[in-house]
């Protein structure tokens, strides 16, 4: 059985979805930068580990191609890892553009081009882009967001480019993943900025999500196992949200009583 490389395996939502994607029968190999910590994670999964920096193109090119030949091929390849930071347009420095954008946006175009071409060899495989639905004008997330819509326009690129090969890209969009994962930290950062209490950020965070709750690693878990299962054969190029309806609500007025009047029901 081919093996499934998930990048950033080691960190919060990566080594959840590792998790999930092994339980359900895949050769998972946790890929991170982090060495120490991809095989700690991958003792505890009890699957294989590659060190690999996205950031750097020969690591790339070396540990694709070397988890490809050690495991006979590629199933898939989850582009899990990204970085973040918290900073208004005018605040930014050129050389913080680079640093995000060299991680979230040529990292990821070096993962999919690598795996595209033993993928294209193959006749078969897919890839998942780990993108974000934490856009609409968000402030503080300009560079973020921004790398991640380069990865959705190299997505659908790449899905058309593939398609005759047997290969299929998608991405996946998750909501406000906070606790438990690396971005706790710049939800906290982001709190600070705003002068608000954590307890009070968070209230504010889950009255824009109509399902009530922060989305958590296994929602995204679910969301990748269900693209590398059986009833997905003709699904390509898509984006898929996993939100808790905030996609949806993001489009609303932005009013709070919007949503208290649709919890009290049409004849209230
Ligand atoms: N947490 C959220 O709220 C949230 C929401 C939407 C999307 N996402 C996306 O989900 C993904 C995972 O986020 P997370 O919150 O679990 O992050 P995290 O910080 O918990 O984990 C990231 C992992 O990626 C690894 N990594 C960082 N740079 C790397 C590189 N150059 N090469 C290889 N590995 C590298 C880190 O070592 C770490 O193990 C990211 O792409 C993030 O943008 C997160």
């Amino acid at each position: 059985m081919s093996a499934v490389i998930v990048t950033g395996g080691a960190g919060g939502i990566g080594r959840v979805i590792c998790t999930r994607l092994h339980r359900d029968g895949n050769k998972v190999v946790v890929a991170d930068r982090d060495r120490a910590a991809a095989r700690a994670a991958a003792e505890l999964i009890g699957c294989d580990f590659e060190e690999l920096d996205i950031g750097e193109e020969v690591s790339v090119v070396t540990g694709v191609n070397a988890v490809a030949e050690r495991h006979g091929g590629l199933k898939a390849v989850i582009n899990n890892a990204g970085i973040h930071m918290q900073s208004l347009v005018v605040e930014t420095s050129a050389v913080d553009w680079d640093r995000i954008f060299r991680v979230n946006s040529r990292g990821t175009f070096l993962m999919c081009r690598e795996a595209a071409r033993i993928m294209a060899q193959q006749r078969s495989g897919q890839i998942v882009n780990i993108i974000t639905k934490l856009g609409f004008g968000n402030p503080f997330s300009s560079v973020y967001v921004s790398s991640k819509n380069a990865v959705w326009g190299l997505t659908q690129c790449l899905a058309v480019e593939m398609a005759s090969s047997g290969v299929r890209v998608n991405a996946i969009a998750p909501g406000h993943v906070g606790p438990g994962t690396g971005m706790e930290a710049a939800f906290r950062a982001k709190a600070d900025k705003l002068g608000k209490s954590w307890e009070d950020f968070e209230q504010q965070v889950i009255s824009t999500i109509p399902l009530g709750r922060w989305c958590t690693p296994e929602d995204v878990a679910g969301g990748v196992a269900w693209l590398l299962g059986p009833d997905t054969t003709f699904v390509t190029g898509e984006m898929i949200n996993i939100t808790g309806g905030f996609q949806a609500y993001a489009a609303a007025p932005r009013d709070d009583d919007v949503r208290t009047a649709a919890e009290k029901g049409p004849n209230s």
